[in-house]
């Protein structure tokens, strides 16, 4: 297999309204919402740096501006840390901060959909493969998701996906992909649908919100007729594209969080911080108080 193109940049849809969070999301987009210490959307632009990406697209919307002051410099905030001396959180902020000119943003104007957010950062990303990673979803695991999905698309090439097996009732919320023939330290993608009607899906492997695509998509997403949800859809577009480039899917081991839910959102919480050496001996007992009051 010929060398691939390496994945240098990766966008994050972040135009989301976040009505499942109201009213926490009256006035803080759902990516800012905190797991532990960190906005969500930090775990999210940390699994790419980790995975090798060079320039991180947001495509924003309206009420979006504080996730782009969060990657700038807060200068009167660094002054007076510096005037008291508080190093340990200068570096802090100081590993947040892209480097000068890899972050850009561009705004999807009306929510048509995941397939038109994408679509929005097509001029940014030009012609060339990258990386889309959905904020609602983290991930803990020992290589990070898209780490594991870039080292399958240098086997590859093509469209990589990250899958994950889902209770088979619970299919209709996703993207499903069927399974075909090994390939490489993944399998062929030999079809996909966004949320199947009941009993209808082809697999119970979910897209989880990790993609690898080639440029081409724009072109189809351009020209997209809505899908489910009466939304552009991503993976409509991805099917369409399927026609003419493999697709292969990476079959992600590791624990992932769904944000975008109560539930999800609250164990991540409780995940992450379970995590931290300086939060775990203080919350461990009185959890398991907790939840043995509750039984
Ligand atoms: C989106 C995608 C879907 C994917 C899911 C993962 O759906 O369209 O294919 O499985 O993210 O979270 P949404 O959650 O926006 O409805």
């Amino acid at each position: 297999m010929s060398e691939q193109r390496k994945i240098r940049k990766a966008v994050f849809p972040v135009a989301g309204l976040g009505t499942r969070f109201l009213p926490a999301t009256k006035a803080v987009p759902k990516e800012m919402l905190t797991v532990v210490d960190k906005p969500v959307i930090q775990y999210v632009v940390d699994e790419a740096a980790e995975a090798g990406i060079e320039h991180f697209v947001f495509v924003t919307g309206r009420g979006k501006g504080v996730i782009e002051d969060y990657f700038d410099i807060q200068y009167e905030l660094e002054q007076m840390l510096r005037e008291r001396n508080k190093n340990a959180e200068l570096t802090l902020l100081s590993h947040i901060l892209p480097k000068a000119g890899t972050a850009s943003f561009t705004r999807q104007q009306v929510p048509l959909g995941l397939g038109h957010a994408v679509w929005c950062a097509r001029d940014i990303v030009g012609n060339e493969p990258f990386a889309v990673l959905l904020p609602d979803m983290i991930m803990s695991s020992e290589k990070s998701c898209l780490a594991g999905m870039v080292d399958l698309y240098g086997q590859t090439g093509g469209n990589v996906l990250a899958v994950e097996e889902c209770d088979p009732d619970q299919a209709h919320k996703y993207g499903i992909v069927g399974k075909g023939a090994p390939v490489g330290d993944g399998f062929k993608i030999t079809e996909m649908v966004e949320k199947p009607a009941k009993g209808t899906a082809p697999s119970n492997f979910f897209i989880n919100g990790r993609y690898i695509l080639q440029p081409e998509i724009f072109k189809i997403l351009e020209t997209q007729e809505r899908g489910a949800g009466n939304e552009i859809q991503l993976t409509d577009g991805m099917l369409a594209l399927a026609k003419s480039q493999e697709f292969a899917a990476y079959h992600f081991k590791g624990e992932t969080y769904d944000c975008g839910a109560k539930d999800g959102f609250i164990l991540a919480n409780l995940a992450f911080a379970l995590q931290r050496p300086d939060i775990r001996p203080a919350i461990e007992g009185p959890l398991k108080k907790l939840v043995s009051g509750l039984l």
